[in-house]
């Protein structure tokens, strides 16, 4: 963290990123304010709202804008205007070119059960009211990025290629082994070494960090099962190490162990500076409305003063204020029971600020 003024560059992106965003930043700032921090926000386009100002999914600009700054928050990033277009020309374009210029390798989603919230799951309390799984999810390699990739020009085949190098794998694999450490200490590789090559190269080289970190067990396991066992019996795992597209899937699988999408945080880290996002998507549907949730976007702010701020006593204070708004029964639409009070984006954000700033 720099002594003087701390920068954050705010990528609100498309469809309820700005309004779960506005909601981050004023957290931020009671941050700042909390701790006589001068914070300085620099807003960006990204995505859908870059092409339609510049034509292009990450701007020079936002991309210098985001390595000169402290911590990216960024909103959310797609809407289906852009859904025909190539992939260049592509709002997730924005988000992947981020993560491959910043050098952001490891995705972190923590999918954890607030008490006061097992109503809102599709899957029964007894199952889901222990849960507390943290993905770590590879996010600069795999199908995502590998080469060779595209569509042939006569358009009769077109390919996309898995691949991990010795050190790509290493080191997110570290992460996860040092994240468990801090945790239940167990890691689940996830991977489909039944069928992939890259996946068998995975397992291998996992095996070999996981002899680092003797106090840490490891088990593996093939992703369709994983994707049945989060919803059998999610309490068996603490941590899931797994590579980009299969995380990608398992994360949004996990969400809904919580009882929305709208809930989940995600750091992404890298060598430099760091991404905090939701991991829910633009929902161009109830855009603009009030109605979408922002803790996600509020508990990502969390992550980002214990990541980028080293600061875990205001996290903890923060994320202590998103679980007592919840045990008090408010909830956004999507989080929303019988008993609870339906409040909108705004009044949850005020809600929580007025507890953080208290606490
Ligand atoms: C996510 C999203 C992105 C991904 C999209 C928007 C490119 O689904 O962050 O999970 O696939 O990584
Ligand atoms: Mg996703």
């Amino acid at each position: 963290m720099h002594e003087s003024s701390i920068k954050i560059a705010v990528l609100p992106g498309d469809g309820i990123g700005p309004e779960v965003l506005a909601q981050a930043v004023n957290l931020l700032q009671l941050y700042g304010e909390k701790k006589s921090l001068d914070i300085q926000f620099g807003f960006y386009n990204v995505g859908g709202a870059a092409l339609e100002k510049f034509g292009v999914p990450l701007p020079a600009d936002t991309l210098a804008g985001c390595r000169q700054a402290d911590a990216v928050l960024l909103g959310a990033i797609g809407h289906p205007r852009w859904d025909t277009m190539p992939s260049d020309k592509r709002p997730e374009r924005g988000l992947l070119g981020l993560r491959e210029e910043l050098g952001l390798y490891a995705n972190l989603r923590p999918a954890k059960i607030y008490t006061g919230l097992v109503d809102a799951s599709s899957l029964k309390a007894e199952f889901i009211s222990k849960v507390d799984i943290l993905i770590v999810r590879e996010l600069t390699g795999g199908l995502y990025f590998g080469h060779p990739r595209g569509i042939n020009e006569s358009q009769t085949k077109a390919y996309n290629t898995m691949l991990y190098t010795r050190f790509e794998v290493e080191r997110i694999a570290r992460m996860a082994f040092e994240a468990a450490r801090g945790r239940r200490k167990k890691v689940t590789s996830v991977d489909k070494a039944n069928v992939l090559e890259v996946s068998q190269f995975w397992r291998k080289v996992v095996m070999e960090v996981a002899a680092e970190y003797p106090d840490v067990m490891l088990e593996h396991m093939y992703v369709d099962n994983c994707a049945m066992q989060l919803v059998r019996n999610p309490h068996q795992f603490d941590v899931i190490l797994t590579e980009n597209m299969f995380g990608d899937i398992l994360s949004d699988e996990a969400a809904m162990l919580t009882g929305s999408l709208g809930m989940l945080p995600s750091a992404s880290l890298g060598n430099g500076t760091a991404l905090y996002e939701p991991v829910h998507g633009s929902a161009p549907d109830i855009a603009g409305q009030n109605i979408a949730n922002p803790i996600a976007a509020i508990a990502s702010v969390a992550m980002l003063m214990r990541f980028s701020f080293s600061d875990d006593a205001e996290a903890e204070c923060l994320e202590e204020a998103i679980a007592k708004v919840l045990e008090e029964g408010y909830r956004t639409k999507d989080i929303a029971s019988e008993k609870s009070n339906m409040i909108g984006t705004k009044e949850m954000g005020d809600k929580i600020a007025d507890l953080y700033a208290a606490g």
